[in-house]
């Protein structure tokens, strides 16, 4: 059993983050969210993964992650010259899946709980291709199963009126046919290879499409709310729930409470922080509020400032700003100060596609 995660594609919603940055390497709880699908798929006791690159942003993926020796993984990087559709995905790393099983993640889905028990049903079961699931609230916004049984009988994208309320996520379990799928298929409307037809083709030549439901949590982080939202969850998860881990420096005058890390070298002067929460490696917070949900990165200062449920990449600073600050994604060397020129008005210098939302 191999392993293909998906590292390119355009990442359009997250735009502005998305011009410098590759979006698999955006912070979940101060760690870059590809890392989360390869600890998942080395718990699954997968050794050999491709990683799907584009050519825009595939080094910077390369440089981050080397050759996986760091999660006893071996790593292979496939170049997928442009973003063609997730099945043009499965075609460009024919070479390196070499038509044997392999576990496909959409390297934008944090899901906790593993993948282990998903690629034991595919081989328990027999199935040709095995899609996990997730019940969800709003399931028209998702490709949706019908399902009879233990098998999958109907896919459909974004449905109006959707027949059950199982989403399908970005994890999917494959045997050989997938390979005469993703050939057979045409381009669609939007001009690409679409999963979606892969395993319609699938179903419709009489090969067995199964199932597992997600019992844990699962994301889909396309989009800024997404991002906020695992962040949200995978803090809640992954911080000690004994209370607050010290590994900086926290003064007297200061009051940490809850799931918080403070990280070697972080330095926390007359603030109060409410897990949870994570400050990173040499990042300063003096005179200031940090509220639940809120990840800094390394070397972030706030100073005379009030933020939650947020994100901080590295080396952005929050200078004495006089509105709390939330629901916010501030990339890396970010500036948001209070100016002290008259008459006072409202100042910005932003990168294309930036939103700034005023109270
Ligand atoms: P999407 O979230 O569907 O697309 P995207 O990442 O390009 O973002 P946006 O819609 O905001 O422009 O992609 C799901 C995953 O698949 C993600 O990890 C990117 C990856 N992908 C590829 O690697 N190649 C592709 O051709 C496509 C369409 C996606």
């Amino acid at each position: 059993m191999r392993a293909l995660i998906t590292a390119g594609g355009r990442g359009t919603r997250l735009r502005p983050l998305t011009h410098t940055s590759n979006k698999h390497l955006i912070p979940i709880a101060n760690k870059p969210m590809i890392h989360y699908a390869l600890e998942a798929v080395a718990a699954a006791g997968i050794r050999d993964v491709g990683i799907v690159l584009n050519p825009d942003t595939g080094e910077e993926i390369r440089q981050g992650l080397g050759d996986g020796a760091a999660w006893g993984l071996a790593i292979t990087y496939v170049m997928q010259e442009a973003p063609l559709g997730l099945a043009h995905v499965i075609q460009a790393a024919e070479g390196f899946l070499r038509g044997e099983p392999f576990v496909f993640f959409l390297g934008d889905n944090v899901v906790v709980g593993g993948i282990r028990q998903f690629v034991e049903r595919f081989e328990a079961r027999g199935d040709h291709c095995h899609l996990v699931l997730a019940r969800v609230r709003d399931p028209q916004r998702f490709g949706v199963a019908e399902v009879q049984a233990d098998r999958i009988v109907r896919l459909v994208e974004k449905p109006a009126r959707p027949a059950s309320e199982f989403a399908v996520t970005g994890i999917y379990v494959y045997g050989p046919p997938i390979f005469e799928a993703v050939h057979a298929i045409r381009p669609s409307a939007r001009g690409e290879l679409e999963i979606t037809d892969a395993h319609q083709y699938l179903l419709d030549h009489g090969f067995r499409v199964g199932f597992s439901e997600i019992t844990g949590w699962w994301k889909d982080t396309g989009k800024p709310e997404d991002l906020l939202e695992a962040n949200r969850f995978v803090l809640d998860q992954v911080l000690d729930a004994t209370g607050p881990v010290i590994r900086g420096q926290v003064d007297a005058q200061s009051d940490v409470a809850g799931k918080v890390v403070v990280e070697a070298g972080a330095r926390v002067i007359a603030s109060q922080i409410r897990g949870p929460a994570i400050i990173g490696e040499d990042a300063v917070v003096e005179r200031s509020y940090i509220g639940p949900s809120t990840s800094v990165g390394r070397r972030c200062v706030i100073r005379n400032s009030e933020l939650e449920y947020s994100i901080l990449f590295e080396d952005t600073q929050i200078l004495d700003a006089d509105v709390r600050i939330e629901r916010s994604l501030l990339g890396r060397e970010v500036l948001i100060r209070r100016g002290n020129s008259r008459p006072k008005t409202q100042k910005f210098i932003l990168g294309d596609q930036s939103t700034i939302e005023l109270a």
